[in-house]
């Protein structure tokens, strides 16, 4: 059932691609943006449009995961190395889920509350884009490390 791979890693070039194309490219744009009003609604607009595709993403890589996962033995074939990489992705995908489908507006007003200037709101909300970009690149690296070894 190799369409599954197909399935898993596209799934998460167009997830992950996102992601870092709205840090490295997007947040960037806003910051060089002078109107704070055309600010907002420029990343209402487009925050809005990726959450939905990121949520089909999130779905079909997860899903693709787990049935690679019984396929190939499940817990009974793992070693303690493909045990750690596994979890690891399977953690940042949980992140994700979380996020996507509950908690981010609970999240964001941790991250960014009403006297939060318009600027500082944009840093944190860059930081925490490249943070999860980085922590989500390394478990692209163990899931090719979890089939090549
Ligand atoms: C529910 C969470 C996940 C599960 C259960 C899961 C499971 C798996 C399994 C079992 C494989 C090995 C497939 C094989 O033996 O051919 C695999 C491969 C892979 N996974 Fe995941 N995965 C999950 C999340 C993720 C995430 C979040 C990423 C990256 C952001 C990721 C990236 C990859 C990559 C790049 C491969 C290698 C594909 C290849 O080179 O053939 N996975 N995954």
């Amino acid at each position: 059932m190799d369409w599954l791979v197909y399935f898993h890693v596209l799934s998460i070039v167009v997830w992950i691609g996102g992601v870092a194309f709205v840090t490295a490219i997007v947040f960037p744009t806003l910051g060089s943006m002078e109107d704070s009003m055309a600010k907002v609604n420029f990343f209402m607009g487009f925050e809005r449009r990726f959450q939905f595709l990121a949520k089909i993403c999130v779905v079909i890589a997860g899903a693709s995961g787990v049935l690679l996962f019984w396929q190939r033995g499940a817990f009974a074939a793992l070693t303690s190395d493909e045990a750690f990489l596994l979890g690891y992705k399977f953690v940042i995908w949980l992140t994700f889920v979380v996020l996507l489908f509950g908690a981010e507006q609970r999240f964001m007003k941790i991250l960014i509350s009403e006297k939060t200037a318009p600027e500082k709101a944009l840093r944190r909300l860059s930081i925490f884009h490249w943070v999860v970009l980085i922590l989500s690149l390394i478990a692209i690296v163990f899931g090719i490390r979890l089939v090549r070894g």
